[in-house]
């Protein structure tokens, strides 16, 4: 695979996990330090080359995310970056939310991106997505603990070579009782169009939803999906704890006030 230039997020959902925060306020302009959850991850697909994303969201919740990015001075490091609203009219789930930006990609690979998942520091996936792939899709894997595997897609690994692997095969939060792997999808991934035929044909999964993990099965079972296992997770801020550490370790790297920041952490009782 040569150039992503495009990429979805998938940033529709109530938050209910999130409430009261999200009773007025959308769970993707949540803030994590000074920018929100879809900030963070528009910022992350740029760095991987994309010029182009395709925001995902509730009716209502478009215009909110468009006047983020074009309101006032253009966002810095974002000048350039293309912002496209699809809306997902009912919530049918995951893989219903990618298929609603099947208008906007067209047949263009593109990286998918959940928005309430943001990586750490330094510890970007896409651009290994992209060198892993043969042509056909690529996601992003981590080993997970047996208590996650009830929270995570799980891939069906195939052989293996160092981080790289055949992914033969994926299954939507499993449970350790039916878990193939301890391989759990992460959140990050690159599709070819091939994901978007899968997904519309697909019938509702795991909780009743079009679940966009049955459709890498579907590409992985015809010997058409990589995987690319990572050693960090990423920061969940869909729930209150992922919110509060994704704050304190986006805000240690921040040259600006890490100092500060640390010393207030370590003044506070308990702490030390
Ligand atoms: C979604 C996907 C799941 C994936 C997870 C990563 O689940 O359905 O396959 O492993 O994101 O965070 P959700 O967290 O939306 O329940």
């Amino acid at each position: 695979m040569k150039h992503v230039d495009v990429a979805v997020v998938p940033a529709a959902g109530l938050g209910t996990r999130m409430r009261p925060a999200t009773r007025a306020i959308p769970k993707a302009l949540l803030p994590v330090v000074d920018r929100p959850a879809v900030q963070h991850v528009a910022e992350e697909a740029v760095r991987a080359g994309v010029s182009e994303v395709v925001f995902v969201v509730d009716l209502g919740v478009g215009s909110l995310i468009r006047q983020h990015f074009t309101n006032g001075e253009p966002l810095e490091g974002l000048e350039d970056l293309e912002i496209r609203i699809a809306v997902q009219e009912e919530p049918h789930g995951l893989g219903h939310a990618v298929l609603t930006a099947r208008e906007v990609i067209g047949d263009r690979p593109f990286f998918c991106l959940l928005a309430d998942n943001i990586v750490r520091p330094g510890a970007d996936v896409l651009p290994a997505l992209v060198a892993a792939s043969d042509g056909g899709s690529v996601v992003s894997l981590r080993e997970v603990g047996p208590h996650m595997l009830d929270r995570y897609g799980v891939a069906v690994p195939g052989d293996r070579r160092g981080a790289e692997l055949e992914v033969i095969g994926a299954v939507e939060k499993p449970g350790i009782e039916h878990a193939p792997s301890n391989l759990g999808l992460v959140g990050r991934y690159l599709f070819t169009s091939d994901i978007l035929d899968a997904l519309a044909g697909l019938e509702p999964g795991h909780g009743g939803e079009i679940q966009l993990t049955d459709a890498i099965d579907s590409v992985a079972r015809q010997g058409k999906c990589r995987g690319v296992v990572g050693e960090h997770d990423l920061l969940d801020i869909g729930i209150p704890l992922g919110l509060l550490e994704a704050a304190v370790v986006l805000g240690l790297a921040r040259p600006e006030f890490r100092d500060d920041f640390i010393t207030f952490l370590r003044s506070l009782e308990g702490l030390r």
